[in-house]
């Protein structure tokens, strides 16, 4: 007989020893304690950091309407929910944000999840079955790929935003129910989607499209509708509709600096999901406070368009600057720049220089990015002022000495 225990410490020591690999691996992620609000400038502990790695790119999350919005909604309705929306939670604050969702994404209706998560992992698991085939951009989000596999449809991964590839994997599987999945803003490459070639494409096979626009929503397009925005020449109403693009998602954790999430599309899809997407069904309703503070960051990222120029001009002074810099910087017109410097233990100093610096960018490594492509993950907000963006560009310059520096080290190592 095992001693009492043992099962329990035997099954702990394989945790602890994934724990180890990873830790030898440098893949292990520490938390950072905040204390105060995310914006430009943030404290940890003693320590204040410009922060150029939260993805609250307009700077709405601590905005003072979006505050005082919250403090009303938790004032009238309390703070929670209460149920799920289809037993007792659902409230007037979720419907006025989700009519207002539809006519801003120029869909017939949006319906509300409580994170991004849930929506990609709800929204595929609910529309895929077994026997189907989920087409998904290698570079797609985790909740992507998690609801793919969720579904238990066959999960297929085509190189990234490789056209060819796309079209020859829906030929191949023309007779089954196939649905396409992409990031609109790849989330740490920044890149965009290219949506009229994707739409021509499932359109002409009979496949579904769905694109989760959580990076490009609120930034890309003169009026913030995101990635749908790019592409005006491919439609009439100056975004891509829902018959090109039938299932849209969005999240509010980014640009509108809240959290939650939507789907938008006609309303026989938004009928469906309401009855069949487990993690819309099976849940408590996001607090009514969080929906009127999202009405109100959806309405002041309209109005305060200035927000999105701002970033804008960020962006291409940013590009601009990095245009002289020896490590790679990909291709990208979003708020999402990545500095590419391969190996971890490199983009792990890059890093500690930069806080020393002043900066708070992560490094971000596998399993989030492929294996040698460990990368600074830097994002740009409306918020951060010339000052601080000097600062940013100036440490970035230090950051390229020591990249050529230990280039050239690896070259004259391998003569
Ligand atoms: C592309 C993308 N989709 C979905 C999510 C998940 O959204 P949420 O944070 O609301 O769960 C994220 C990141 O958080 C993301 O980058």
């Amino acid at each position: 007989m095992p001693a009492p225990g043992h099962a329990s410490s035997r099954f702990m020591s394989r945790l602890q020893h994934r724990l180890d690999v990873h830790g030898q691996q440098g893949l292990i992620r520490n938390k950072l304690l905040r204390d105060g609000p995310c914006a430009a400038v943030q404290q940890f502990g003693q320590r204040e950091l410009v922060s150029f790695c939260s993805n609250d790119y307009l700077g709405l999350a601590n905005h003072p309407e979006v505050i005082a919005a919250w403090q009303e909604g938790a004032a009238h309705y309390g703070v929670g929910s209460g149920g799920s929306h289809l037993v007792t939670g659902h409230c007037r604050a979720h419907q006025a944000l989700e009519q207002a969702l539809a006519e801003f994404t120029g869909r017939e209706r949006a319906l509300l999840f409580s994170t991004g998560y849930m929506a990609n992992t709800g929204v595929i698991n609910a529309l895929m079955n077994e026997g189907g085939v989920v087409l998904q951009d290698a570079l797609n989000h985790a909740s992507l790929l998690d609801g793919g596999w969720l579904s238990r449809a066959r999960s297929i991964r085509y190189p990234h935003n490789d056209m060819q590839a796309l079209a020859q994997l829906l030929a191949q599987h023309q007779h089954e129910q196939c649905l396409v999945v992409s990031d609109g803003v790849f989330s740490m490459d920044g890149d965009v989607a290219p949506l009229p070639e994707m739409a021509g494409l499932a359109a002409a096979h009979g496949a579904g499209l769905m694109i989760d626009d959580a990076h490009g929503l609120g930034c890309l397009g003169a009026s913030g509708r995101g990635t749908i925005e790019l592409f005006p020449e491919h439609s009439s109403g100056g975004v891509i509709n829902a018959r090109e693009l039938p299932v849209l998602v969005g999240t509010f954790g980014k640009a509108l600096g809240t959290a939650g999430a939507f789907v938008a599309g006609d309303a026989v899809l938004i009928e469906y999901l309401e009855q069949f997407a487990r993690s819309y069904v099976f849940t408590t309703a996001m607090p009514p406070a969080l929906a009127m503070a999202t009405l109100t960051s959806l309405r002041v990222s309209q109005a305060e368009s200035w927000r999105r120029e701002r970033l804008q001009l960020l962006i291409r002074r940013f590009r601009q600057a990095m245009s002289g810099m020896a490590f790679p910087v990909l291709e990208s017109h979003s708020a999402v720049q990545a500095v590419v410097l391969g190996d971890v233990d490199t983009t792990l100093a890059a890093s500690a220089l930069l806080r020393d610096h002043g900066l708070q960018v992560s490094a971000i490594r596998p399993p989030t990015v492929p294996r040698g492509e460990a990368r600074l993950r830097i994002t740009l907000s409306a918020v951060h002022t010339d000052a601080q963006f000097d600062q940013l560009i100036q440490a970035l310059a230090v950051v390229n000495r020591h990249y050529i520096a230990s280039q050239s080290g690896r070259a004259d190592a391998n003569h």
